[in-house]
């Protein structure tokens, strides 16, 4: 069903090594498709209904934080619209639906009383999931921290890890008898150093301190949320976790600095949370100086504590990385070649379109002993889009998720265990720091109206899906004007 474009791109979009046919039945009938969303990108509603301020809401209240001063108060009106935009994963064939719930939203002071509005939300949403067939994928944390618990040191304070465990109670109590799947954290290495080192994301800090207390203190919160879940789930429940992750490839191959940069690079940036989580503690070696550092933080059992055996990991790919040494940057010594310098093809995030760092990221995974499956929890690719007369021709993204739905089934072809795939993400949303311009949605959002086309992309995937559940009438309209 691999349908030719018409739209010449660059040879990255159809790579080699994808096989010639991908068809849904292929990947097995219990492959899961779907999309994803998280709640401070879509949601809007800031502060309706009880919900407390989020580290997300003061960081885009800072003047210069976020590209055009754009901030995530109305986004896609999710928390009102959640209906319509559920209908339209359905019609377009997906058997999946994630999403995340807000902290604050749920628990306004991060801690203590339950907001009833909040759950309340979260409970139509589950059931509106449910009633449509689609599964609801449940993410406990994607980077929304309450600011009632910053003001108490956030991710740098060691008690994060009990207040993220009682946070989990509360869902798993309102939502564990329908919600199958779980996800503890989203991408802890990126909230944890574009947030904390960097200062690019919530709550914007710049300190290798920081940083390294956080990455603590989120791979403790990772296991031990994933133990609370576990305590109140009924047995069926599937807690998972997430990962970010890219291919990486030494500047300079054979050059031996750039390839040890490139191995400590895998350290941190692909290795550094599921390796203590599997037992096998961090990877220390190839990181001398966040070995030493990290000890003021790490105290004797930890090594038990940041162990949990999920039930599937959630592997998070958008492009691969190339690494030159840097001896001045630290902790990791390494620097990443930007893809614009580097002249390939890229994306509206200035990542390189490289649909193949995808079956890399799923082998390099699979292969840890006691790895357990794998699931695609977001994949996917931002570009400018056009909306003419009802239709988003979006060629270029159509091409990639073609290529990387055909890198997983490739990983599949050669036994790696992968049960899913996500696209990221079923609308386009407030993408963080870059504010409304990157759009990766299947589905268009005319930010003015709240407008939702699905886009090219959208009805491929659809097509790809054999999305042809009977759709309420406005989903129908809504469909027929993308298709014309
Ligand atoms: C991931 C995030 C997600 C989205 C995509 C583009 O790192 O998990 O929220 O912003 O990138």
């Amino acid at each position: 069903m691999n349908s030719p474009l018409t739209d010449p791109l660059p040879a990255a979009f159809y790579p080699a090594s994808t096989p010639a046919d991908l068809n849904r039945a292929d990947f097995g009938a219990d492959f899961r498709w779907g999309a994803a969303a998280a709640a401070y990108q879509t949601e809007g509603a800031w502060k309706t209904h009880g919900k407390g301020r989020s580290i997300w809401d003061d960081f885009t209240d800072r003047n210069g934080r976020i590209s055009r001063n754009e901030d995530g108060r109305i986004a896609c009106d999710f928390y009102h619209r959640y209906e319509t935009d559920l209908d339209l994963a359905k019609a377009m064939g997906m058997s999946a639906f994630r999403f995340s719930a807000s902290w604050a939203r749920v628990l306004p002071n991060g801690t203590g009383t339950a907001n009833r509005h909040g759950i309340d939300f979260y409970d139509r949403l589950v059931d509106a999931c449910l009633e449509r067939g689609l599964e609801p994928w449940l993410t406990v944390y994607h980077w929304d921290l309450p600011s009632a618990l910053q003001a108490r040191g956030g991710w740098t304070n060691r008690r994060v890890v009990s207040w993220l465990s009682e946070y989990a109670q509360v869902l798993a109590h309102h939502l564990g008898d329908r919600v199958q799947h779980w996800l503890v954290l989203n991408e802890p290495m990126v909230f944890v150093g574009a947030g904390h080192m960097l200062g690019l994301h919530a709550p914007g800090r710049r300190s290798l301190g920081a940083f390294l207390a956080a990455a603590h203190h989120a791979a403790l919160a990772q296991a031990e949320g994933g133990r609370t879940l576990r305590a109140l789930l009924p047995a069926s429940a599937r807690i998972g976790t997430t990962f970010s992750c890219s291919q990486l490839t030494p500047r300079n191959p054979g050059n031996a600095r750039d390839e040890a940069a490139t191995r400590r690079t895998d350290a941190l940036l692909n290795r550094f949370f599921v390796e203590p989580a599997l037992g096998l503690g961090y990877p220390l070696a190839e990181l001398p100086v966040v070995a030493w550092l990290l000890q003021r933080y790490h105290k004797s059992g930890d090594d038990q504590l940041l162990k949990f055996d999920f039930d599937f990991w959630g592997i998070q790919n958008y492009t691969r990385e190339v690494v030159r040494s840097a001896p001045w940057l630290p902790p990791h010594w390494a620097a990443l070649v930007p893809a614009k310098q580097r002249g390939v093809p890229t994306s509206d995030m200035g990542w390189e379109v490289y649909p193949e760092s995808i079956y890399h990221m799923l082998k390099q995974y699979a292969a840890y002993p006691n790895a357990p499956q794998l699931v695609i929890t977001e994949s996917g690719a931002a570009f400018p889009d056009e909306l003419r007369r009802g239709r988003v021709p979006d060629a270029a993204r159509r091409a990639y998720l073609q290529a990387a739905i055909g890198q997983v089934r490739r990983a599949q072809l050669e036994g790696v265990n992968v049960g899913g795939y996500f696209a990221w993400a079923l609308t386009d949303n407030f993408e963080w720091a870059q504010g409304y311009a990157p759009r990766f949605g299947l589905i268009h959002v005319d930010y003015e109206t709240q407008q939702r086309t699905i886009k090219d992309s959208g009805l491929w995937y659809r097509e790809f899906l054999g999305g042809t559940a009977p759709v309420a009438g406005r989903v129908e309209s809504l469909l027929k004007r993308g298709g014309e």
